[in-house]
């Protein structure tokens, strides 16, 4: 069953006088449960892509339906509710809050959705996630204090809080030496299968191979792997 349907979506900014069209009609699916690859030159639109699946930011124009449920036009409250309901996202920059312990930033998304979470069961649940990570003796450290590939565990551990069913991550070792990195896909292939859909952007081929289908994209466009199967 498809998670994932897009359908001739596009991207253009608007800058004053000129528009800049950056995606010029996306038609993708994705399975529950796959674990994809996204490729493609600087520019070619695949942050915009992903921002755009990762429901941050909103299409121009056509379809994305996740789970079912035609999100790429709805309003940034519904956006909000289904980013903490269905989707984990992990950035290249980790963005973790600095001077803030791993487990206080990873408990941060609970701020918003906690409402059926008591005070204790919050830290519970966050050092829960550490735990997944391979980070719970580290839950007092600050930022700072870690490593790029356990600070980057972190931010994972805070994407997977809410229980989301698909989890988003663009360049994620983009900022990571190649044994780090290595040790971060492994948690990734390891998230996969248990059953979380997977979609990472990447420029290195050897962190593609680790996804089980690879989406090349060109100019806003993709030019193949948008289907599956
Ligand atoms: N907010 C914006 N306003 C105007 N143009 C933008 C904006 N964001 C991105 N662009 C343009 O859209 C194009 C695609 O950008 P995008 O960040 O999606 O590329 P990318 O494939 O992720 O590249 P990279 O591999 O370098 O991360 C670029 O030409 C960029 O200049
Ligand atoms: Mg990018």
């Amino acid at each position: 069953m498809a998670l994932i349907e897009l359908e001739n979506i596009t991207k253009t900014y608007f800058l004053g006088e000129i528009d800049v069209p950056v995606l010029k009609g996306i038609s993708l699916s994705i399975d529950k449960g796959e674990y994809v690859a996204l490729m493609g030159a600087s520019g070619s639109g695949k942050s915009t892509l992903m921002n755009i699946l990762g429901c941050l930011d909103r299409p121009t124009s056509g379809f994305y339906r996740l789970d079912g449920e035609e999100v790429g036009s709805a309003d940034g409250d519904r956006r909000a509710v289904v980013r903490n309901r269905k989707i984990g996202f992990v950035f290249q920059s980790f963005n973790l809050l600095p001077r803030t312990s791993a487990l206080e930033n990873v408990i941060m998304p609970l701020t918003y959705t906690a409402g059926d979470l008591s005070a204790k069961e919050c830290p519970k649940r966050g050092m829960e996630m550490l735990e997944r990570v391979g980070l719970k003796d580290r839950m007092h450290h600050h930022p700072s204090q870690l490593s790029g590939g356990q600070q980057q565990r972190v931010a994972i551990a805070r994407a997977l809080i809410n229980h989301p069913p698909v989890l988003f991550a663009d360049e994620p070792t983009g900022n990571l030496d190649s044994s780090t990195s290595e040790e971060v896909m492994e948690m990734f292939s390891a998230l996969n299968s248990e059953g979380i859909t997977v979609i990472l952007v990447t420029h290195s081929v050897e962190i593609a191979n680790f996804a089980k289908r690879t989406i090349h994209v060109q100019d806003g466009l993709i030019v193949s792997g948008s289907y599956g199967g």
